[in-house]
């Protein structure tokens, strides 16, 4: 099986990677900087999807025959400042809809002029998507734009199964930034504060085996779907 995953090189992605690689399965990766790994099944390519006219050229460099993606991963994302929206710019903004929304809607577009497109689509997005809470205004924008984005293209993939995953907390290099933000001033951050070193944030390899478990069940939900893998798979 072939995988393609983006945001590979660190946190969830790294994980994600390791879990196919270690399978056996062809890992095909796109981010800014090379995942250190000398393995002969993993192809990588380093882009800035933030520049979105490079994104289809660093593809067609990752996938050089007619054979594409079995299973996607649209996992890369940047959480951007955690500040007031009415402080926050619209160059901001519009680098981190870049980074979580537009670079997603291009690979997409891609995937569908594939020769053979591939069997199933997880995007990775977040709560935030819909809790609204003070302060997430660029991330909970641009997430709340993913999975609406999958749910159309649902409509365009129709052979393909689309999920809009919320994975939980994790803990990477995206929470150490959001432990640098007082929750003094924006209260939604202490609960995660205080699930650091706890089953509730877990590392990025068993988040990324708890999604990599849950996928045949996804599929026997509506593709396009926004899941929220902790109230749809609790672990017991
Ligand atoms: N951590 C959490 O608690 C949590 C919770 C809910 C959802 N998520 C979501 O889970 C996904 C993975 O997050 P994470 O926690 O693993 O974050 P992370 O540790 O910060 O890793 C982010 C990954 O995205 C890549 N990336 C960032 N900007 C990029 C760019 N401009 N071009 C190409 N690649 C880029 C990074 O690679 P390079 O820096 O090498 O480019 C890195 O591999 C994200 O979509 C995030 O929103 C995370």
């Amino acid at each position: 099986m072939n995988v393609l995953i983006t945001g590979h090189s660190r946190g969830l992605g790294e994980a994600l990677a390791d879990i196919y690689l270690g399978r056996g399965d062809g890992v095909f990766g796109v981010s800014r900087t090379p995942l250190q790994r000398e393995h002969g099944s993993l192809t990588q390519v380093s882009a800035d999807l933030c520049a979105t006219a490079t994104i289809d050229a660093a593809l067609k460099l990752l996938f050089t025959t007619r054979d594409g993606p079995d299973l996607v991963f649209l996992n890369a994302g940047i959480l951007g400042p955690i500040a007031a929206l009415n402080d926050t710019d619209v160059a901001t903004l519009q680098r981190i809809m870049d980074v979580n929304v537009w670079a997603n809607k291009l690979i997409l577009d891609w995937l569908v002029q594939r020769p053979r497109r591939p069997q199933q689509i997880i995007a990775i997005s977040s709560g935030a998507s819909v809790s609204g809470n003070f302060g997430w205004g660029p991330y909970a924008m641009s997430k709340a734009s993913l999975n609406m984005l999958i749910r159309l293209y649902a409509h365009e993939l129709p052979d393909t199964h689309l999920t809009a995953l919320a994975p939980g907390l994790i803990d990477t290099d995206m929470q150490s930034q959001i432990r640098t933000v007082s929750a003094v001033e924006f209260p939604s951050l202490q609960r995660l504060h205080d699930a650091q070193g706890s089953e509730s944030m877990p590392p990025a390899q068993v988040a990324a085996e708890q999604i990599c478990q849950c996928l045949e069940a996804l599929k026997t939900l509506p593709s396009g779907d926004f899941i929220d893998l902790r109230k749809q798979f609790p672990i017991p």
